[in-house]
């Protein structure tokens, strides 16, 4: 069990978690949830150890725990070389063999370079470093991110088996639905718990914006009142009682008004983004013909003819490794065909927008790097990061210190600064 007392985070001046309260019960699978920014990451950095809680304690007493980050790197390395590395005691490499069967771990092969696995074989190997350790809890962030729909698929049974308290990070309202027990929400500094899946909590937490609602139409017409009651007292003619008067209902008004101040709930959300281009009706805006890509001996494609036209919105979906990001490379130019053509239409602009941010310079804030990538003059910078939900404070954050839904909803403001008339989006709800 883990137990949270009154827990407070605070960045430069700007609070993460304001004296919270949480319990994490053995064996529970709890999912955690909030906008992208609201300090998911940072809950499961001060619970491991990561980051230091400014005020309040945790108390992990007899628990073990492991921790699978958003954002992971490995060292150059094979992969049998690097979970050697990770046994505690090399009489344990039997324990390496039973992950491999537990995890499903396909073509696991030793000698192979972690570099050159795929997305989903990486998370694999990062959760059987972790399980190695034999951890009681896990804590998991934004796991799906990493996993084609098998991936998910395989990932939701493992974990419904898994005999561990899990604590997930994730935006995957399905994969949410098949595995958790209770969803916490982290909004405004406080962690708000629902028990059961993610449909229930969206009912639920519905059910509390009427509440709160409710509670701030009577805030208003209570602070109406009282404003009428110091009006009132004004009003009275003799000096004294007067007095008296105006000074009891400010008295009740600080008691009944101020001190239970209540604000409206507001969702905030992005402004409508315009694409501003020439293109109109059907016009062709990409040709492949006849194309094959081949690395070295390994095909991608052969023989692939297709068409783009205005206005069409397409999925390009696949398993890992089956090519679509080669398919992108192609597109924009940045590999050759081995056989055909690929052809873009006349005048046609392609945007492409990357799964990582990895362009931008993650020492410079964002109001400057707005700036440069944009040369956009400063009073449009204001409106368009605003619409971005980026103002005030937000735009003297550092890249390096936005969390990477945050990055990402940057990169996109930058993005749909530039008009183009063809978008090619890579994994863009990753983060949302
Ligand atoms: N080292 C830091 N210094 C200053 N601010 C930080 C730092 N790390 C994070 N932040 C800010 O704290 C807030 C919470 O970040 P966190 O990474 O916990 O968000 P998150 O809920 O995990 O978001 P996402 O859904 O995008 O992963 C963000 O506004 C982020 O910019
Ligand atoms: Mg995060």
């Amino acid at each position: 069990m883990i137990i949270g007392k009154s827990v407070s985070l605070i960045y430069d001046t700007k609070a993460i978690l304001n004296e919270v309260d949480f319990i994490i019960s053995n064996n529970k699978k709890i999912g955690v949830v909030g906008r992208n920014g609201c300090g998911k990451t940072s809950f499961f950095k001060i619970i491991n150890g990561v980051e230091a809680v400014t005020a309040g304690n945790i108390n992990i007493e007899g628990e073990k725990l492991a921790y699978l980050p958003q954002e992971f790197d490995f060292p150059d390395m094979l992969v049998g070389e690097y979970m050697e590395s990770k046994l505690e005691n090399s009489w344990d490499i039997y324990k390496i063999d039973m992950l491999i069967e537990e995890l499903k771990f396909k073509n696991y092969d030793e000698y192979q370079k972690i570099s050159l696995l795929s997305e989903g074989q990486k998370m694999k190997l990062k959760l059987m470093e972790l399980l190695l350790a034999d951890p009681t809890t896990l804590f998991i962030d934004e796991p799906t991110n990493h996993l084609d729909i098998e991936g998910i698929m395989w990932f939701e049974e493992y974990l419904k088996r898994l005999n561990k308290t899990v604590v997930m990070i994730s935006h995957d309202r399905s994969f949410l639905n098949h595995t958790v027990d209770e969803i916490w929400e982290i909004e405004n500094t406080k962690i708000f718990a629902f028990v059961g899946d993610y449909d229930n909590y969206k009912t639920e937490k519905l059910k509390l914006i009427d509440k709160w609602d409710e509670e701030y139409k009577r805030f208003l017409i209570k602070k109406a009142q009282m404003e009428k009651l110091i009006a009132n007292a004004r009003k009275i003619t003799d000096g004294k009682k007067r007095g008296r008067a105006v000074e009891s209902a400010k008295k009740r008004y600080e008691r009944e008004v101020t001190r239970k101040a209540k604000e409206k709930y507001v969702i905030k959300k992005i402004g409508d983004i315009e694409f501003d281009t020439d293109v109109r009706g059907r016009k062709l805006m990409l040709r492949f013909d006849n194309v094959t890509k081949k690395y070295e001996k390994n095909t991608v494609f052969t023989d692939l003819s297709f068409e783009v036209r205005g206005g069409e919105r397409i999925w390009l979906f696949g398993p890992n490794g089956a090519g679509k990001s080669t398919l992108v490379k192609l597109i924009m130019g940045d590999e050759k065909v081995t056989k055909g053509e690929v052809k873009l239409g006349e005048n046609i602009n392609v945007g492409y927008f990357a799964q990582k941010q990895t362009h931008l310079d993650y020492e410079k804030n964002i109001f400057d790097q707005f700036l440069a990538e944009t040369q956009c003059d400063y009073n449009k910078a204001f409106g368009i990061l605003k619409r971005f939900l980026f103002s005030g404070d937000d735009l003297k954050k550092r890249i390096k210190n936005l969390s990477p839904g945050e990055r990402s909803r940057f990169a996109f403001a930058i993005f749909a600064f530039k008009d183009y008339d063809m978008l090619i989006l890579d994994e863009p709800t990753n983060h949302y």
